[in-house]
Order: structure tokens, then sequence, then C-alpha cells
């Protein structure tokens, strides 16, 4: 038996495994219960006494030359396979994070988050109409007669297509056909604020096509005015975040509302800055009154019974005297820069309590 070449061999066998499994393999052909080893030592048996210590000796230096080397190439492989994986699951912590692209709120979206949080405190639900109402919804059951000027083709956008009863459609020209909705729709008492698009054919630095406004609405029993003017001056107090902005209300004219009025806040108004809480100078925030009879009658509610207040209010507007942005057509133009500038955070949602605007 040549134990040069054997060993030879068997080392080989062990350089050429490629992973556990084969070098295992290996092993058990060499050294296993009837590995070519194993044999050898067994065979010595069989041997004239004489011979047996050579050979014994022999054997049993193979044996632990061929344990030996596998044993390097089995932590040859574990080395490998760690290097492997480790380079596989490489994370190149030099890398610089990636920015997190951040949105904004557009303003209109956050001023109606104030305006619910205000009003919700105070017991409101939101409610909501169609942008394109009919004749009726937008004018007539809100006491306008036909030849009030908001009527009029310059004002109001018609639509060619008309409604069931042939009557004129329109693009709403304010939220005030929400009351009606509402009022048709449910039992009293009511107290909801209807935020939402409007539309009208006018364009300068404080008119667009198409704007918003958000109604109030409020029916009970026995309500009057002395509840239109707490509600609404605590809405804007909260709403400027200021506790002591002046207010008054001027006798005014809308067909839904009678007696009607105009809310003004307190402000100070210079060459170039107006501002909103103190001064001497009065600007208009709202139109509100006590709710028609005749509107009241239109929506099949007893006038001696249920009376109320309702309050129509621009968004956009109050976005603009609050966050000092000079121009409305810039709302609708979509410049990302512009939103980056004016536009608010997301998830800083507006409470009475955390704070409207931060
Ligand atoms: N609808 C009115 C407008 O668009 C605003 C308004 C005024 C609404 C008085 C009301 C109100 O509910 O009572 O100009």
């Amino acid at each position: 038996m040549d134990l040069g070449a054997l060993r030879a061999e068997i080392e080989a066998a062990i350089a050429a495994a490629d992973s556990p499994e084969a070098l295992e393999a290996v092993r058990v052909g060499a050294l296993g219960r009837k590995g070519r080893i194993t044999e050898l030592v067994k065979s010595l048996g069989a041997l004239p006494p004489e011979e047996r210590p050579r050979l014994g000796q022999a054997y049993n230096e193979l044996k632990r030359e061929i344990e030996a080397a596998i044993a390097a190439r089995r932590g040859e492989l574990e080395r490998a396979a760690l290097e492997a994986r480790l380079a596989r699951e490489r994370t190149d912590v030099t890398l610089p994070a990636r920015e997190r692209p951040q949105g904004r709120i557009h303003p209109v979206s956050q001023v109606t988050e104030e305006i619910v949080a205000i009003f919700a405190d105070m017991g409101f639900t939101v409610a909501e109409g169609p942008d394109v109402e009919d004749d009726w919804h937008n004018f007539e059951a809100l006491n306008i007669p036909p030849e009030h000027p908001a009527r009029q083709m310059q004002d109001t956008f018609y639509l060619e297509s008309r409604d069931a009863q042939g009557q004129p459609l329109v693009l709403r020209t304010h939220t005030s056909p929400v009351q009606i909705r509402t009022m048709r729709a449910g039992k009293p008492p009511f107290r909801i604020i209807a935020p939402g698009r409007v539309y009208r054919r006018d364009y300068d630095m404080t008119h667009t096509p198409m704007f918003h406004q958000v109604e109030g609405l409020l029916i009970d029993r026995r309500t009057h005015m002395g509840h239109l003017k707490g509600c609404l001056t605590d809405f804007v107090r909260a709403f400027f975040e200021r506790d002591d902005i002046p207010v008054r209300f001027r006798p005014s004219y809308f067909p839904f509302t009678e007696p009607s009025a105009e809310m003004d806040i307190g402000c100070r108004r210079s060459k170039d800055e107006l501002v909103v809480g103190e001064g001497s100078d009065w600007l208009e925030i709202l139109g509100c009154g006590m709710v028609h009879p005749k509107v009241l009658e239109a929506v099949g509610l007893d006038p001696e019974v249920w009376q109320g207040f309702a309050f129509g209010m621009g968004i956009d507007r109050v976005a603009m005297l609050k966050y000092g942005i000079p121009d409305l057509r810039t709302f609708f133009e979509g410049d990302l820069r512009w939103l980056e500038h004016y536009g608010f955070l997301p998830l800083e949602v507006p409470t009475t309590y955390g704070g409207l605007s931060r």
C-alpha cells in the first residue's frame, strides 16, 4: 500500500471540496466507519505482530494529518461563506440619506381645517352640496328674485344643460344652497357649516372665477341676533388667535336673511401693511343675518317655531388676511415655490387646544 499516494489523493479531494457537504463526503470516505484509512487501521490485526507498530504508527499519523487537513478546509469554507454573506448584505453607510419629499398643505386647506376645528368645538358639523346646482336651490329657495343682479349672465356661470324640470343649471355662486339642502334633508335643530368651491365670472387681484366660501347655519327654537353675534365674535377671535379683536356689525341686505348684517373686524392699514386685530380701521369679513321666514317656508319649516342665523364667509379672503398673501390669483397657479413659501407642514393638524397655526 502506497501511503504517500493515498495521502495525496485524499488531500486533493479535500482541496477540491467546495462546500461543507462535499467536505463531509470526503471525510466519510477516508475516516468513516468504512473509510479507507479506517479499513487500513482495521487490517492491522491481520498482520504479523512485529509489523504492527511501524504500520500502526504510519496509519495513525496519516489519520491525524487528514483530520487536520479536513478541519483546516472546513475553517476555510466557513470563512468564505461568511465573507460572501457580508458582501451580499453590505450597506454603504456613507451614502447620503435620501431627501424626504416634503409636501405642503395649501393655505385654503389649512384655513378650512382651522375654521372646521373652531366650529366643531361649538357643536357644528360639516355639510356638503354639489358644485353644479339648479336654479331653485341656488336662487329661488333663498328668496333671490328673478330680476336680482346675481342672476345676470355676467355674474353667474350658466350651463347649457337643464335639470329634469327644464330649469337652468348653474355653477353655484355661493355655498348658501347647502342651507336649503340641509334643511330639506333633515329635521331641526340644525347646526352646520358648509365649506366648498363657488364660481363667479370675475378675475382680478382679489377675485378668481373659482373661489371658496364657508356657509354657516344654525336653526333652533328661540334663536336671536345675540346668538349670532356671540358665535361669530368667538369665531373671529379664535381664528385670528387674538382675544381682543374689535368687532362690529353693520346693517346690510341679503335676500335670504332679515335682518342682515356685515361683520367688520378692527385693523390698522398703512401704505403697504394691514394688521388685523388692532387699530382704528375696519375690515369687512363676512355676511350674516337671521334666516328669512320665506327661506324657512321654502323648506317646510314654520317660522313661528324655528328661527336661526346664517353666515357666509370667503375662505380664500380670510386666508389672505391671516397669512398676509397679497394676490388671490397665485392661490390657483400651482407654483411649487409659492406652495413651499405659503404652505403648511403636513401632519400639523389644526386644533383649538393644540394651536390652529404653527
Ligand atoms: N351668500 C352670500 C354671498 O355669497 C354670503 C352670505 C351672506 C351668506 C349672508 C349667508 C348670509 O348665509 O346670511 O355673498
